[in-house]
């Protein structure tokens, strides 16, 4: 199947992108590796920042300041101000495409507070957001005619010169390797937190394989230590305590029953605090108490219902013990706008990188990033896929691809890449998590060349084609043990505490590192990085690609 635009990646951004790159007379297929409801923005509950009235400058200028404030010293000016700039207008999309925010008593759309937030701007659907969004989006989607390509798994992309051609997938129902040649792809996959297994609000398969495809491509990732915390998921599942819940004015208490934070801080700070506190031998609850229970059952239906199922407890009468948890990830493809160094590859969402958060993401910013620049990558991929030809497939790379394949199948196995994958997201929570130094990121660096090394022989032990779940959690481990090789160099790197990174031996920001990393695969296995602006060979590399 060929088609003119490919979109990879079903959460907000991805669905976006391809309703904006769909036209009465071209094929669009939007691509996902497993079943088109679960993805990230899915589980976003809290809600989307916006100044509905978008004529109102001073609001829309708090918004932009909040953002920048946010990103302490790494955002980008330009993709900031198009976002906030948009946002009113992106939300008047949503609804027009059907989504039903909550209302106010007059029928405005209700907005609430959330952390960072100079301002009350994020509209929601109770505490379901992110669902309500995808769900109207997927029928959208459907109604225009984009073609859905599920469980397929991303393997490569193919290129001619500097200019994409097409993606290698695997369809999972036959493991068999399918090319989709396409005029222009936008990435859209999602971020990398899932990395953190057992330690993240994110599905365990939320890894970043678009991100080690990017760097395979020969493109760079940009500020990858930039992990963002969750301050509340609950403590055995990881499962997410919405900000929303601090947002309607739950309090965060310790077992004194002290508050001891301002609960709507920035994510990083507020993840900190309570890390504070549980070190000091503290446990960490939300507090909604003093709510009423109409007001919880109206206003955060999710949290009620998943705290009583996940943990027994009727959050209207009782505490809600939390920890922080991964949960966004800043770093991502680097990106200007949506534009990548690759002609025809365009990248939004949480792979991208473009400077939109910076060194911190703020709450609410995340939906918003999504369906505004999701919007912009459909644009511009449509754009370019208009009077252009097909380019012909390096068939080279699915030769490799499909050795790749056939060898995971082909030989026994001792290892067990379950095991490898739990203590993937252990070592990086310990070693490469809220608090980091120097000793701990060295420890993670030699533990994860060691996975690196194990990996290599993981074949699967059942040798059955149809939907192998094995064949794919091979795959994503391998491109998850790439990832965290870059964030934990991007980590060591940076001596200084700034945002969401924090650096027990740098504790203080350091000015003259207010630049991002660039991270790049000069040979397999092998990362460079540099301070941007800084390397010699970067900009020839650009010049050369330009
Ligand atoms: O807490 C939340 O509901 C998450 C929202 C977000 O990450 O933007």
């Amino acid at each position: 199947m060929i088609y003119d635009v490919v979109v990879v990646g079903g959460g907000i951004a991805g669905l976006m992108a391809s309703i904006e790159a769909k036209t009465a007379h071209n094929k669009v297929a939007l691509i996902t590796k497993g079943n088109i409801f679960k993805s990230n923005s899915s589980l976003a509950s809290g809600g989307i920042n916006a100044v509905l009235d978008s004529s109102n400058n001073e609001e829309i200028k708090k918004h932009i300041k909040d953002t920048v404030e946010s990103a302490k010293g790494l955002e980008d000016l330009k993709a900031i101000m198009y976002m906030c700039k948009n946002a009113g207008r992106i939300v008047e999309k949503l609804v027009s495409y059907g989504v039903e925010f909550d209302k106010n008593e007059d029928g405005s759309i209700a907005q609430r507070s959330f952390g960072g937030g100079s301002s009350k701007r994020t509209c929601y659907v109770g505490d379901k957001t992110g669902s309500a969004i995808t769900a109207t989006l997927i029928k959208k989607a459907k109604s225009v005619g984009v073609e859905f390509l599920v469980n397929n798994f991303v393997m490569n992309i193919t290129k001619l010169d500097n200019s994409v051609s097409g993606v290698v997938s695997i369809r999972r129902f036959d493991s068999s390797i399918v090319v989709y040649p396409a005029k222009s792809v936008v990435f859209a996959g999602g971020g990398y937190a899932g990395i953190y297994r057992g330690f993240s609000t994110n599905a365990s398969d939320y890894t970043g394989d678009l991100l080690a495809v990017a760097l395979r491509a020969g493109l760079n990732l940009k500020d990858m230590e930039f992990v963002q915390f969750h301050p509340t998921g609950m403590p055995k599942t990881s499962y997410l305590v919405s900000e929303a819940a601090r947002g309607e004015g739950g309090y965060l208490v310790n077992s004194d029953g002290n508050r001891f934070v301002n609960e709507l801080d920035t994510r990083d700070v507020v993840s900190r605090a309570i890390t504070e506190q549980i070190n000091n031998g503290q446990k960490v609850y939300i507090d909604l108490r003093h709510l009423s229970r109409e007001h919880i059952e109206t206003k955060l239906p999710s949290l009620y219902k998943s705290a009583y199922a996940q943990a027994g407890i009727d959050v209207c009468e009782e505490l809600l013990e939390i920890k922080p948890v991964a949960h966004y990830t800043m770093g991502g493809i680097e990106a200007k706008m949506t534009s990548t160094d690759l002609k025809g590859l365009f990248v939004c969402g949480e792979c991208a990188n473009n400077g939109v958060h910076g060194a911190n993401r703020l709450g609410g910013n995340s939906l918003l990033e999504g369906a505004v620049f999701g919007e912009l990558a459909g644009i511009e991929a449509l754009k370019f896929s208009q009077n252009k030809k097909f380019l012909p497939i390096d068939y080279e790379i699915v030769a490799r691809d499909i050795k790749v394949v056939d060898t995971i199948f082909s030989s026994q196995t001792t290892k067990n890449f379950n095991a490898m994958r739990i203590t993937l997201g252990k070592t990086m929570f310990e070693l490469c998590g809220i608090h980091k130094n120097k000793e701990k990121l060295i420890q993670a660096f030699d533990y994860l060349k060691y996975l690196r090394k194990e990996a290599g022989n993981l074949h699967c032990i059942d040798k059955s084609k149809g939907n192998n779940v094995e064949l794919i959690a091979i795959l994503e481990l391998k491109n998850a043990l790439e990832i965290a090789e870059a964030i934990v160099l991007s980590a060591r790197k940076r001596k200084e505490s700034r945002g969401a990174h924090s650096r027990d031996d740098y504790p203080q920001e350091d000015a003259t590192m207010k630049k991002s990393i660039l991270v790049h695969e000069f040979q397999k296995g092998y990362f460079k990085l540099w301070f941007e602006g800084n390397n010699l060979w970067s900009k020839i590399r650009r010049k050369l690609l330009s």
